[in-house]
């Protein structure tokens, strides 16, 4: 048997909205949150400090608002509730599990959450609780993105994993196009001139600034966070 080790030993993990919706149009689906939550678990359990942030986006995705007649500021703020919506429940799989977590919200809800405060965050990440961080940045015009790679400075994480419905990042949509290539590694920069868009500029200018590595993965594949954490060559890597 094989044992396993952690490469990484202390991660931000972006989830998005989405992610925990599975094959609805919207909302939580119960059995992906619990999957989630395992996985979670089994690299919690191989003494990783693990940091998350969850998106909004199948609550109310706050860019796409305009339309519907709500002011963007108000709109952002409404996702940003969404996040808190997706953290509970995700806190609340993961402690059916026996896995010891925290939610810190940048958005002050005392009566749900713990307020964001940096240096409490570190202290539960080496108590081993996984700390899942809700409110986005608190900020409208900002995404859970950048709130990721704002999380993940704070708690001083080696690596962002951003989890997607892809293998990893391609030089087209490889939805709709099926002769789209994937990079293993690609450049901060080529990111951001590509205008590929798997991760916002801002959060992709805060890494690159502070040298912070992203992994792109898939999270439909059962054992990718795991195999990540591990140093496998999962996903595409972003990088200096
Ligand atoms: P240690 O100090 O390391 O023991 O951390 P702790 O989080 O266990 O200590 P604390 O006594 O501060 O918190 C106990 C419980 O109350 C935990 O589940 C916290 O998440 C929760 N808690 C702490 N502060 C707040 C808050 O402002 N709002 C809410 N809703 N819960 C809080």
């Amino acid at each position: 048997m094989t044992v396993e080790k952690a490469f990484y030993k202390k991660v931000l993990l972006k989830l998005s909205g989405e992610a925990l919706m599975g094959d609805r149009s919207s909302g939580i689906d119960p059995d992906v949150v619990n999957s989630i939550a395992g996985e979670i678990g089994e690299v919690v359990a191989l003494g990783v400090q693990l940091g998350v942030v969850v998106g909004g986006g199948n609550i109310f995705r706050g860019s796409e608002a305009k339309t519907g007649g709500i002011d963007r500021t108000t709109a952002d703020y409404m996702g940003m509730l969404g996040t808190v919506i997706n953290s509970l429940a995700l806190q609340s799989a993961l402690e059916h599990r026996g896995v010891e977590t925290r939610v810190q919200s940048a958005i002050e809800m005392k009566e749900i959450a713990e307020p964001f405060i940096q240096r409490r965050a570190i202290r539960h990440l080496e108590k081993g609780r996984v700390v899942i961080f809700a409110g986005g940045t608190g900020n409208p015009y900002f995404t859970t993105d950048t709130a990721a790679s704002l999380r993940a400075m704070e708690i001083k994480a080696e690596v962002i994993m951003k989890a997607t419905m892809v293998e990893g990042v391609y030089d087209k949509d490889p939805i709709k196009y099926s002769d789209a290539l994937m990079f293993e590694r690609i450049s901060y920069t080529a990111m951001l001139t590509k205008s590929l868009k798997v991760m916002d500029a801002a959060a992709i200018s805060l890494c690159r600034d502070h040298n912070l590595p992203v992994v792109v993965f898939n999270l439909r594949k059962p054992g990718n966070i795991k195999r990540v954490i591990c140093g496998q060559p999962v996903g595409t890597i972003v990088g200096g």
